[in-house]
Formats: structure tokens, C-alpha cells, sequence
């Protein structure tokens, strides 16, 4: 359509230039050769291919003068001409870009890459970061003010990662970006997995509907006052799982969030196209930026098989590289804690209830555990005071993160770790003051260290005080970087909940273990809870960005505990699903979160849960279906051995593996945790059986999941 109107343009001059004198002509001549050169090179847009040639993006410069890409797949079209626009004032407000300014290219330049790196830990060893890029200067005019901007593109394998860069310019130090206008224009009404845009909270309920049938005006969590401001029926989060009619699995994400708000999205059914929507602060501004800077990488991966989506590396390609150095004290874990039993109420984080939790006594009970069964730390919550105070009152300094409650002995307990070979884990539980928070962090951090705390669990319970900020904005996504950093210094790993999603900043910190920034296991003890298709989902939209916290291996799956006012409580799942959850929802740092009396009841099993891993040299992600099923293989560092978790919705299944990731001529002794045949998430939950048989590469299995139910195997040399 563009070729067209420049031929059409170019047709006009030629004829209104016939019948003028032949110097004249002659000069108009050349005029109208040099304009035309200039519309042809205009023309064409630039194309970029990934590696394979798979991909390719067109980039170009619209008729309106907006910067404009396209990506498709072999002949799949990803996404139709979708605009591209960043609005910058100054710290006045007066605007340098917006809606109105007419862009024109500067200069491109395209590069190609190709190296691979290693993890500190992860999903496997080494990681190949293969991609093609291309840079856009533009220069962009409005009204009187030209502003220059770049666009910089990677195309991978596996999708397409893109970002805004705003140059070091004259008189533009400082500048506030009032809104991004990043474009998707989708082919058509693809489904969705889908949660709403609040600014303030993830964990939600997925729902799985048209984008056109989204309706996101939800009651929000934790931020009514502000609600009015974003409660549209089609603003929604990222990560965004998107599926075509043609079965193509879109991933619509972010990498490397840093100084910046999150992305959301706003879809438009007219048009199919969604937009981007940045969390506000409190006077509705997105960021305050320094030039030279730029936004966090865009990204969109895409495939017809949904298990490259969860095998993807790059949202961390796209991350910063670790800087080199002693990482030694990283250390990927399981650990149990003084936790589920607050969450089931046997006890209180508080200790006025006269039930509390982090006592002494208990606490030891708990080390004892863990040292009879190998696992590493313990986690104990309510052990600081202020937690009579602490939830929905909106006030500063209700924990200082150093004074224990006089039945929690910090001195004694860590001695008592210490003699027995098991590590403590703090917990910060700001209740969202966070600037009270951040003026302690550093006494916090020595106090942990003195008692040999490796490892913080950190909270934002509630609203963000004090300036009604939002845990997704910019302030917050600062903060949560520089506690990274500080931890960093201290050599402390990281465990955020309600920190904003994840973007693979672990690459980045690799003491950033795992996040929450989703509806974790812990809904089922106090709410509707989740259902069973819950985790057949989160590793395709909220695991995009980066390990979750999210406390598999629940036993006792109905959680009245003896209590009838808690029966609707239960976990919706068979408790072979638990064990699975270990494999298929990675993280390096994985609880074991019930009652030590609930796993001491089904030695057989918990078996599994000791020897599983978190670390691992290679996944494969066999088989998946969004809200259906997950099966995937992952073999352990160090020991080689392999480790299957496949889980199911609450339709039974079954599934044939083929055994071909093995080592070909060993033999493994398969240790197998499979649903009863009677096994349902619902009526018999508990029902599992445990078994062995000797198995090599050639072997083929079949597997009969239960409703709500899953397998996990280890298979262990022999
Ligand atoms: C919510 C967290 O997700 C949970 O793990 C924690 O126990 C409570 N906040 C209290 O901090
Ligand atoms: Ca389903």
C-alpha cells in the first residue's frame, strides 16, 4: 500500500514537469530523481531475519510518520503493522514526543550474535544466546522540538525482543515519560490466559477466554482507593499467553525491568490490537528517566509447539550478564519452615494469640526435622514483633527486623542450626512501608549475618506506603533493585513475595533465587483457592519471567485440619501431583512447606521430596497444553540422575513416555510415584503408590494420571 502512494506521488511530478523548458526541466529533473531516491530508499522497510530464517521483521516508517514493525513466522503472520511510540516531556511537562510526532530514520546498522554462557543454577548448564539485531536512529519532530530515539531489535530463534533507547541529547537531561505506545496488532481474537491489570497484585485466577470476552473489573486486592483509575474491562498483565486460531502460542512478555514500570496491556476488539499500558505513580507519571537510557526489552516468543514457550532462554538472553566473580555462596536449596501452620491456623505469626508459632521450642522441632532429612534450611516467620499490628493498618515502622518476640531465642536457635548442620531463614515482612524498610535494611542484613542467615524471605503485604505508590510502578521496581543489590553486598539470596513479576533480572542477580508475583499454594489454606489446571498454566505465563516461590508438596490435602469451620479449605489435588510439582515448577529454591507430623505420615512418598533436586544440567519438556497438562524430564547436577514430573488438569489422562533421554546403555532404576488407581483430587486425593522397575533408553512407559493427579519418577544410575 505504501509502494503504491510513492508511485502514485512519483507518476504526479513526472507529469506536471512535461512542457517546461529543457534547463529547467532538466534541474527538475534531477530534483525529481533525488527526491525519488529519497522516497525509494524510504520505501522498503528493513528487514531482519533471525538465525534459522525462521522470523522476520519488517520495520518502517508508516504514512503518518510513526515507527512501525511486523513479525512473522515462516508464513504465519505474528503480528499485522503495529506501531511504535514512546511520549517523553520535559521535567516541566512540556512534550518532546507524542502521539503527533512525525518520525524519519536517521541510520540503521544490523549485527549478528552468537555465544553461549552458564548459569550460576538453572533449568540446565549452558545457554546458547543466537540472535540478529538491528539499531533505528530516528529522529522525531513535534511542533518546533526535534528529539532523537532508537529502536533496537533481537530476533531470536524463538521470537523477538525489543526495546526504546533515548540517547544523551542537548538539553535533554532529564526527562518523564508520560506513556509508552507499543502496539500488538494481533491477526485475530486469540484466546487468552489471562489476569487482570491490577497494579498492585498477581495472584489471581487465571481465566482462559477470547481477548474479546476479557473482563478484567475485578474488586482488585489491595488497592481500592486507587482502583478507579485502571479498572478497564480489557487491561490485563503480562506475561500474556495468547493462542491463534492456526495454533500458534504467543508469549507476550518483559525482560530486565529496571528503572521502569511494568507493562501491562489493554486490548481494543475493534482493531485486535493490544497496547501497552505502564503502571502510573501517584500523580499518573510512568518514569523519570536520566539520558542516556533506555526501557526494559519487549518481548514476544512464538511457536507452534507449546513446550519451546516453556523451554525458552530469552527473556534471560536478553538480561544482563552476571558480573564475574565469587558466586560460591549461592547455594540452590530445599527448605521447610514455621509457616503452613499459620497459614492452616494451627498458629499465629502473632504472639498475643497465646498460639505463636515461632517459639523456641517449635522452631527446634523444625531444625530437628530438616537435619533428619537433609534439607537444608529453615524458614521461620512471626519471629520479629509486630505482628499484632502488622496487616491492613497502613503504618510505618511496625517491624524493625531486629527484636525478636522473647519466646523466639535468636542466639540460642542459631547455635542450635548451627550444631546441626541446618541454616535459618530470615523473613522481612515490610507490610509494604517500604521506605522504613530500605532505612534498615543494613542493620537487618548485619543482624542476619552475625547469626549466619544466608537467605531472606521478603514481604509487601498491602499498600505501598508512604506516597501511594504501586508494587508494579517504577519506585517499587527501584526499590526491589537495590535490595538485590544490597543483599548482593552481604551475600544474602534473595526469596521476594509480592515483589513486581519477574523478567529474568536473576541472570542479572543470581542471588535473586525465586519470587512469588503469583496465586501460590497458600490460597487453598484461607480462599476459594486455586484449581487443578492452576499449575498447568503459571509455568507458560508467570514462570516466563523467572522462578516462583511457590510451595509445592502439601500432604494433607484437606486443610480443615479437625477444624469443620475450615472444610471448604483443601488443596485441589492428588497428592502424586505434589510430588510432580517439584519437576514441573522450577525453582531453585523450593519449600517443603507442610507439618513435619503430615510427611513423617507417608515416609514412602516424602522419599521423593528428599532426594528430588533444584539444580540441573538439563529439562526437557516433553509434552504440554496450557491449563492440560505438563510433562517434563530434568537431570540433576552432580549426580546425573534424571527426574520426571508430569501433572494433569482435572481430567484424567494418559501418556506414553518414551524413555529416549536417558544415557544410552545404562541401566536406571526407575523409582515411580503414581497415582491409586482410585486416586481422584477430590474424593480420594491421598491415594498414591510407590514401586520400582529397572529401566534404559529403549524403555517406553505408559502413565494413567488421575483427575487433579500427576506422576514424578527419579530415575537413579544403577
Ligand atoms: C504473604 C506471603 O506470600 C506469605 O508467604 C507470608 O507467610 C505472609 N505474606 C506473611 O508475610
Ligand atoms: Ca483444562
Amino acid at each position: 500500500m505504501m509502494i503504491e502512494r510513492h508511485l502514485r506521488v512519483s507518476f504526479f511530478y513526472v507529469v506536471t514537469f512535461l512542457g517546461f523548458n529543457t534547463m529547467l526541466m532538466k534541474i527538475r529533473l534531477l530534483v525529481l530523481a533525488l527526491l525519488m531516491m529519497q522516497y525509494v530508499c524510504a520505501i522498503p522497510p528493513i528487514a531482519l531475519r533471525s538465525p534459522d530464517g525462521q522470523f522476520q521483521l519488517l520495520f518502517s516508517i508508516n504514512e503518518q510518520q510513526q515507527p512501525t514493525m511486523q513479525l512473522q513466522r515462516g508464513s504465519q503472520v505474528v503480528l499485522h503493522p503495529s506501531t511504535l511510540g514512546l511520549d517523553i516531556s520535559d521535567m516541566g511537562g512540556s512534550i518532546l514526543t507524542d502521539s503527533t510526532t512525525r518520525y524519519r530514520i536517521l541510520s540503521q546498522q544490523t549485527d549478528v550474535h552468537n555465544s553461549s554462557w552458564e548459569p550460576v543454577w538453572g533449568e540446565v548448564k549452558s545457554i546458547v544466546n543466537q540472535y540478529q539485531s538491528l539499531l533505528v536512529r530516528l529522529e522525531g519532530i513535534t511542533g518546533n522540538r526535534t528529539t532523537q530515539m532508537e529502536v533496537e531489535f533481537r530476533l531470536f530463534n524463538d521470537g523477538m525482543g525489543f526495546r526504546y533507547r533515548l540517547p544523551a541529547q542537548q538539553g535533554l537531561d532529564y526527562v518523564i515519560v508520560q506513556q509508552e505506545r507499543t502496539r500488538y496488532a494481533l491477526t485475530g481474537d486469540h484466546t487468552a490466559w489471562w489476569i487482570p491489570g491490577d497494579y498492585d497484585s498477581n495472584e489471581y485466577r487465571t481465566t482462559t477466554s477470547k481477548l474479546s470476552e476479557v473482563d478484567a473489573r475485578v474488586l482488585l486486592s489491595y488497592t481500592s482507593i486507587t482502583a478507579k483509575n485502571f479498572v478497564h474491562r480489557y487491561l490485563i498483565q503480562q506475561p500474556l499467553l495468547l493462542k491463534t486460531a492456526e495454533g500458534l502460542y504467543i508469549s507476550l512478555h518483559e525482560a530486565a525491568l529496571v528503572n521502569y514500570p511494568a507493562m501491562n496491556v489493554q486490548y481494543d476488539p475493534s482493531s485486535q490490537t493490544l497496547t501497552s499500558m505502564l503502571v502510573p505513580d501517584a500523580l499518573g507519571n510512568k518514569a523519570y528517566w536520566r539520558t542516556p537510557t533506555h526501557t526494559p526489552w519487549r518481548t514476544c516468543i512464538v511457536s507452534n509447539m507449546p513446550t519451546d514457550l516453556l523451554a525458552s532462554k530469552t527473556i534471560l538472553n536478553l538480561n544482563e550478564p552476571a558480573t564475574t566473580g565469587d558466586y560460591s555462596w549461592i547455594k540452590p536449596q530445599k527448605f521447610v519452615g514455621v509457616w503452613w501452620e499459620m497459614h492452616v491456623n494451627k498458629s499465629t505469626w502473632e504472639r498475643a494469640s497465646g498460639r505463636h508459632g515461632a517459639n523456641t521450642a517449635n522452631v527446634k522441632r523444625y531444625i530437628d526435622f530438616a537435619a533428619r532429612h537433609n534439607i537444608p534450611s529453615v524458614l521461620v516467620e512471626g519471629w520479629n514483633t509486630g505482628w499484632e499490628d502488622w496487616y491492613g493498618k497502613w503504618k510505618e515502622d511496625v517491624f524493625d527486623f531486629i527484636t525478636p518476640y522473647p519466646d523466639f531465642d535468636l542466639p540460642e536457635l542459631a547455635k542450635y542450626a548451627q550444631i546441626r548442620g541446618v541454616k535459618l531463614v530470615m523473613h522481612h515482612e515490610t507490610s509494604g512501608a517500604v521506605s522504613s524498610y530500605e532505612r534498615q535494611m543494613d542493620t537487618a542484613y548485619r543482624l542476619m549475618k552475625n547469626y549466619g542467615y544466608d537467605a531472606v524471605k521478603t514481604g509487601y503485604v498491602g499498600r505501598i506506603i508512604p506516597r501511594g505508590e504501586h508494587h508494579d510502578g517504577q519506585w517499587m521496581v527501584n526499590h526491589f533493585n537495590r535490595v538485590l543489590q544490597k543483599t548482593g553486598s552481604y551475600r544474602i539470596m534473595v526469596d521476594a513475595h509480592e515483589p513486581v513479576r519477574p523478567t529474568g533480572l536473576h541472570r542479572t542477580f543470581p542471588h535473586l533465587m525465586a519470587c512469588e508475583s503469583a496465586r501460590g499454594m497458600e490460597f487453598n489454606a484461607w480462599s476459594e483457592g486455586n484449581l487443578p489446571e492452576h499449575e498447568t498454566i503459571l509455568p507458560f505465563t508467570r514462570l516466563m519471567g523467572g522462578p516462583m516461590d511457590f510451595t509445592p508438596g502439601i500432604f494433607q490435602l484437606d486443610l480443615s485440619l479437625g477444624d469443620s469451620t475450615r472444610n471448604a479449605y483443601r488443596v485441589r489435588s492428588t497428592l502424586a501431583k505434589q510430588l510432580a510439582l517439584y519437576v514441573t515448577i522450577y525453582s531453585p529454591f523450593q519449600m517443603v512447606p507442610d507439618l513435619p507430623e503430615h510427611y513423617e505420615k507417608y515416609p514412602d512418598a516424602f522419599k521423593f521430596i528428599r532426594d528430588v533436586a533444584v539444580d540441573w544440567t538439563d529439562s526437557r519438556y516433553l509434552e504440554a497444553e496450557p491449563g492440560d497438562y505438563i510433562t517434563v524430564v530434568r537431570q540433576a547436577k552432580g549426580t546425573g540422575d534424571w527426574f520426571l514430573g508430569a501433572i494433569t488438569d482435572e481430567q484424567a489422562r494418559k501418556t506414553t513416555i518414551k524413555f529416549d533421554f536417558l544415557e544410552p546403555g545404562t541401566r536406571y532404576m526407575a523409582e515411580m510415584y503414581v497415582d491409586a488407581p482410585d486416586a481422584h483430587w477430590e474424593k480420594n486425593p491421598q491415594a498414591y503408590r510407590v514401586g520400582s522397575q529397572v529401566v534404559t533408553q529403549k524403555s517406553v512407559l505408559n502413565l494413567t494420571l488421575a483427575a487433579g493427579g500427576g506422576t514424578a519418577i527419579r530415575f537413579r544410575k544403577l
